[in-house]
């Protein structure tokens, strides 16, 4: 496995692979993230994984300083995996000077997430429009696990016509439910415990209208309730429509149920798909 910081010796490379799929993350990697560089395995012999915390998505009272860094530990989990690079590049590498350039996003990237994470998604789509352009692959994976920065991507690639073909990774949960993320380890035991809480209240959401409650305003409003009762801080429970990623309307049927909620500091997200 070769772990490369450059722009120019990464390039140098990558330039006689046939094919190249690419996983971006920010480290301190977990099953989740080992669950989408399997499924890049299967699409192609060379996978690229790169690893870099990007200031640009986080908010200035978010965890930048602090979100997990555990390099060492990320290159031995995929070099186990047989991985042959890791783009690990440093901030002076990507942002040699301000990073003035940023993408003007559509409205789907102002709700949900974006609502409570002012300019998040523009500084998501930035950094991973800089590193397609970095290592022009032929496909990427995303997990389903940040579903709006899923569809985000997808329309980005569309919009832009950038040929790259963007896989969707299933979510990878804990044996409870808890869909695994970094920043799970931020909770204590018992808040550890309330988490699963979260999947559950989604879960129940699915069942109700698979069963046929299209009241769907009644639904998201009994399930926050529910988890501020449980001493959550609920950003947001909501139905959309999956292709568009706007709120449902009762016809729709392809349907995705998305929550966003804070136990003490800690704030996690999730969703689960709908058929109805
Ligand atoms: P990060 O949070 O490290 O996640 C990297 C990828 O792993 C994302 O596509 C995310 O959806 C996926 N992932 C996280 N938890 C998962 C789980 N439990 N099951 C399946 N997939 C999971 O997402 C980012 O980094 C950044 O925004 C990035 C795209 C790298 C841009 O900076």
């Amino acid at each position: 496995m070769k772990i490369i910081t450059g722009i120019t010796e990464l390039r140098h490379h990558l330039r006689d692979e046939p094919q190249i799929a690419f996983v971006p993350t920010m480290g301190n990697l977990h099953e989740g993230h080992m669950s989408l560089i399997h499924e890049a395995k299967k699409r192609c012999n060379h996978v690229v994984v790169s690893i870099f915390v990007n200031r640009l998505q986080f908010l200035p009272h978010e965890d930048f300083d602090c979100y997990p860094r555990t390099f060492e530990d990320d290159c031995r989990l995929l070099s186990a995996v047989n991985v042959k690079t890791v783009f690990a590049p440093n901030e002076k590498i990507l942002f040699p000077t301000t990073q003035e350039f940023l993408l003007a996003l559509p409205p789907v990237a102002d709700i949900l997430e974006g609502k409570f994470r002012p300019g998040f998604f523009r500084g998501v789509a930035t950094i991973v429009l800089k590193l397609f352009n970095i290592i022009q692959p032929d496909l990427a994976v995303f997990g389903k696990k940040d579903y709006q920065q899923l569809h985000i991507v997808r329309e980005m690639v569309k919009q832009l016509n950038i040929p790259i073909e963007i896989v969707a990774g299933e979510t990878v949960r804990a044996e409870d439910g808890l869909a695994l993320s970094s920043r799970n380890q931020y909770l204590d035991a018992t808040q550890r415990l309330e988490a699963r809480q979260l999947y559950q209240t989604l879960l129940q959401i699915k069942q109700k209208v698979i069963a046929g409650c299209k009241d769907f305003k009644a639904l998201e409003g009994n399930a926050i309730n529910h988890l501020v009762q449980h001493g959550w801080k609920v950003d947001y429970i909501s139905i959309h429509n999956r292709s568009s990623l706007m709120p449902a309307s009762e016809q729709d049927r392809n349907l995705v149920v998305l929550g966003a909620a804070r136990l003490n500091s800690t704030r996690l997200i999730d969703n689960l798909e709908i058929t109805s």
